[in-house]
C-alpha cells in the first residue's frame, strides 16, 4: 500500500516510522516531512493548509491511505475535502475537529451529556469577565476558545493575573479570533494524564496512558510549551481509573457526538486530570498527542496501519491493541529561545552515535538538511525515546542518548519520568 503522512513534527515522524514497520506498506510519502522522515519516506514540500493541493498530490501518488497528524489541517477541513472525493483518509472531519478547535463547543457538549469536566463560564465582554473574576476565588483558569498553539491557557494564581489573561485575549487580541471568546474555569488539582483512543464513530479502542511535560523547565517551571517530554504507560492510572476514563469520558463523548449527528472517526485524545472526585476532562484533542506519541508508539506491538484502516472502515469491533510490557521515556530537545522564539540553521551533532544505541528511537521534528548537514529548523528539534524493562532503565537510556547529541543553545528537561522512578 502507498501511505501519505501529513505533518512535520516528532509525532508525524513516529507515525511514519510505525507505519513503515507494517508489512503492508510498500511506499511511504510525507508532506512536508523533516530530515528524519526523509530517511524513511519520500518528502514533498507542500502547504498543509492547501486542501486542494494535498488532494491533488494524494491522487497523483495514488495514496491508499492519508494520515493527518496536526490539528490545523483537520480544523481546516482536509478530511472533508478528501472524503468528498472518496480519497481514503485517517482523521476526523472539521465538524468533529471543533472539539479541539473550540473549547466552548467541547464544554457545552460535556455539560449537555454529563461528561465530567471543570465548571466554567463563557465570556466575550471584558467587563463581565472582570466582574466574574472579582466574585470567584483564585486560582482560576482562563482559556481562549480557539486554537492557540498551546499558549491559550493561563492558570491565574491571583485576580491580577486573571485580569491580565482576560485582557490578553479580549483587549490585546493576542490570539486573534481564537481569543475573541474565553472560558473562565475552576482550577482542578491532580495529576494530568493523556489517554488516546481510536474511534470508528461508534466504538473506542483505547491506547495506553501517557503523561506529557508542558513547562519548559525542570520542576514544571517556566512558560508552557508544545511539550518537553513524555512517558508511557502511567503507573498511577490503575485499571479502575483507566476503565472509568473509557466508560465515563471517551466512549460517552463519541456516543454524545453520534447523538448530535456527528460521526467521530480517528483518534480522540482526552487531556485529563485525576481529581479526588475522579478523572475529569481538561481538554479534548482530535489527533495524536505530541510528544505523547513518541512514547506510546515504541510500545505498540500491533500493526498501526491495520488499526487505522479498521478505524476508517468503521470496523473496530473486537480490536485489542497489543503492547510491549516495557516502559518508554521520551525527552524533547529544543532550540535556544523556545518557546518564545527559536533559532534555525544550527548544526546538530552526535545523532549517528545516539542512533546506534539499542532500544533508542530518534524522532525528528524541526530538522532539515542544509548542504548535506543536519541543522535545526524551529523550536522543538528532536524527541529522544528509549524503551527499558522499567522506567529507571528507559530513563537512563534516553538521557545517555540525549548526552550524545549537541547543538548550540540546546534546551531539554532533566526530570522527564523522574516522578515514576521511585
Ligand atoms: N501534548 C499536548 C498536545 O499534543 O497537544
Amino acid at each position: 500500500m502507498r501511505i501519505l503522512v501529513i505533518g512535520s513534527g516528532g509525532r508525524e515522524h513516529a507515525l511514519a516510522w510505525k507505519l513503515s514497520e507494517s508489512p503492508q506498506v510498500d511506499d511511504l510519502f510525507c508532506v512536508p516531512g523533516n530530515a528524519g522522515m526523509a530517511e524513511i519516506a519520500t518528502c514533498q514540500k507542500l502547504d498543509i493548509m492547501d486542501n486542494d493541493g494535498l488532494l491533488k498530490f494524494a491522487k497523483k501518488i495514488k495514496a491508499d491511505l492519508t494520515v493527518v497528524g496536526p490539528e490545523l489541517p483537520l480544523v481546516n477541513g482536509l478530511v472533508d475535502c478528501f472524503s468528498q472525493e472518496r480519497v481514503t483518509v485517517f482523521g476526523p472531519t472539521s465538524v468533529v475537529a471543533r472539539l479541539e478547535g473550540s473549547k466552548i463547543f467541547a464544554k457545552e457538549l460535556m455539560v449537555k451529556y454529563g461528561i465530567p469536566t471543570g465548571k466554567s463560564r463563557t465570556f466575550q465582554d471584558r467587563g463581565q469577565a472582570i466582574r466574574y473574576i472579582g466574585e470567584s476565588s483564585p486560582p482560576v483558569v482562563i482559556k481562549a476558545d480557539g486554537l492557540a498553539a498551546g499558549k491559550g491557557v493561563t492558570v491565574a494564581l491571583d485576580r491580577e493575573a486573571a485580569r491580565e489573561a482576560v485582557d490578553l485575549c479580549l483587549v490585546k487580541r493576542a490570539f486573534g479570533q481564537s481569543g475573541q471568546q474565553i472560558l473562565i474555569e475552576e482550577f482542578l488539582e491532580g495529576q494530568e494524564v493523556s489517554l488516546l483512543a481510536f474511534s470508528d464513530g461508534e466504538r473506542v479502542v483505547p491506547m495506553e496512558p501517557a503523561q506529557d511535560y508542558k513547562r519548559i523547565f525542570d520542576g514544571d517551571r517556566g512558560p508552557n510549551t508544545g511539550g518537553m517530554g513524555s512517558y508511557c504507560p502511567v503507573p498511577f492510572v490503575s485499571p479502575h481509573i483507566y476503565q472509568e476514563i473509557v466508560e465515563k469520558i471517551l466512549q460517552p463523548t463519541i456516543t454524545a457526538l453520534g447523538e448530535e449527528g456527528i460521526k467521530y472517526k480517528g483518534v480522540i485524545y482526552g487531556g485529563l486530570i485525576l481529581t479526588d472526585e475522579g478523572p475529569k476532562v481538561l481538554e479534548f484533542n482530535v489527533r495524536f498527542g505530541d510528544p505523547e506519541t513518541q512514547a506510546i508508539l515504541p510500545r505498540l506491538k500491533s500493526d498501526l496501519l491495520e488499526i487505522m484502516i479498521r478505524t476508517v472502515e468503521e470496523d473496530l469491533e473486537g480490536v485489542e491493541l497489543q503492547w510491549s510490557p516495557e516502559s518508554c521515556v521520551s525527552v524533547v530537545l529544543a532550540s535556544r529561545g523556545y518557546p518564545e522564539s527559536s533559532t534555525k540553521g544550527v548544526s546538530i551533532y552526535g545523532l549517528e552515535e545516539a542512533k546506534k544505541m539499542e532500544s533508542v528511537y530518534l524522532f525528528h521534528a524541526a530538522t532539515e538538511r542544509s548542504n548535506g548537514e543536519l541543522v535545526t529548523d524551529g523550536g522543538r528539534v528532536l524527541a529522544v525515546s528509549a524503551l527499558g524493562k522499567d522506567f529507571q532503565e528507559a530513563r537512563r537510556k534516553a538521557y545517555l542518548a540525549v548526552d550524545k547529541i549537541t547543538f548550540e543553545g540546546m534546551q531539554f528537561r532533566r526530570d522527564i519520568a523522574a516522578r515514576v522512578c521511585g
